[in-house]
């Protein structure tokens, strides 16, 4: 590839991921990670591992300024390895407690308080600046608000009803009651979380959006590997 002289270092790259629940976020971001040899970022854990402390600790999540107080008091670590991600909060494991009902019951409420959001950011950064080949940080402000010089930016997308299903599935639903609640429940959160003041859930105006209703995750992975190896190359 290296025609004429040594071959210079590249500059790390840095994949923004950003899109609502259900679109296959996770799963792609850790695959696209996994594939390019870069670490790996889920923000989202962040806020919910933040949430699980606020409840964990008797604070009304509901009550922005007792929220905003106890703010910067968890501890909060990620690991960043794309194939065994790991979060924890004052050196406890939390990887299964923020994926109960009940934290993702009360993670928007939280996520909308800016002392909360101001703590993450830096955090997020911090993790991104440590990346020496890169990352792919994973969220719904990536792009716009916590890494806007990032090298690509994807804003994933699917249709409600593809999402619900999705989600369905991973929570080992049943029936169509069951899928009914879980579109509604996901649509709120949604809802909540691209109308809130600060950073909402937003397409940055670069953001390559993707849709991912009619698409394989092994289609969405491929596809946002050949858009960010295509701009590794133009670099
Ligand atoms: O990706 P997730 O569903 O685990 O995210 C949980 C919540 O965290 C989501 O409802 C909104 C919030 N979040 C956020 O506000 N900003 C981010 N960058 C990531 C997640």
């Amino acid at each position: 590839m290296y025609k004429e002289g040594p071959p210079t270092v590249s500059n790390p790259v840095i994949v923004a991921i950003d899109g609502p629940s259900g679109t296959g976020k996770s799963s792609t971001s850790k695959a696209v990670a996994a594939e390019l040899g870069l670490s790996y970022l889920d923000t989202g854990a962040q806020y919910r591992a933040i949430t699980w402390w606020m409840l964990s600790n008797g604070v009304d999540v509901n009550d922005q300024a007792a929220v905003a107080n106890a703010a910067a008091k968890p501890v909060i670590e990620s690991g960043s390895d794309p194939l065994a991600p790991t979060i924890t909060v004052d050196g406890v494991d939390a990887s299964g407690p923020i994926r109960t009902q009940e934290v993702t019951a009360a993670v928007s409420a939280v996520s909308a308080v800016p002392e909360v959001r101001t703590r993450l950011v830096e955090l997020q950064r911090e993790a991104a600046e440590k990346a020496t080949a890169g990352i792919v940080v994973e969220g719904r402000d990536i792009g716009t608000t916590v890494l806007p010089d990032a090298t690509v930016k994807i804003f994933l997308t699917a249709s409600a009803e593809a999402r619900a299903v999705r989600r369905a599935g991973e929570l080992q639903a049943k029936g169509p009651a069951d899928l009914a609640a879980t579109q509604a429940a996901l649509v709120e959160r949604d809802a909540a979380d691209s109308g809130r003041k600060t950073s909402p859930l937003a397409k940055a105006e670069d953001a390559i959006e993707v849709d991912t209703s009619e698409l394989t995750l092994e289609q969405v992975v491929e596809c946002v590997v050949t858009l960010v190896e295509e701009k590794r190359v133009a670099a």
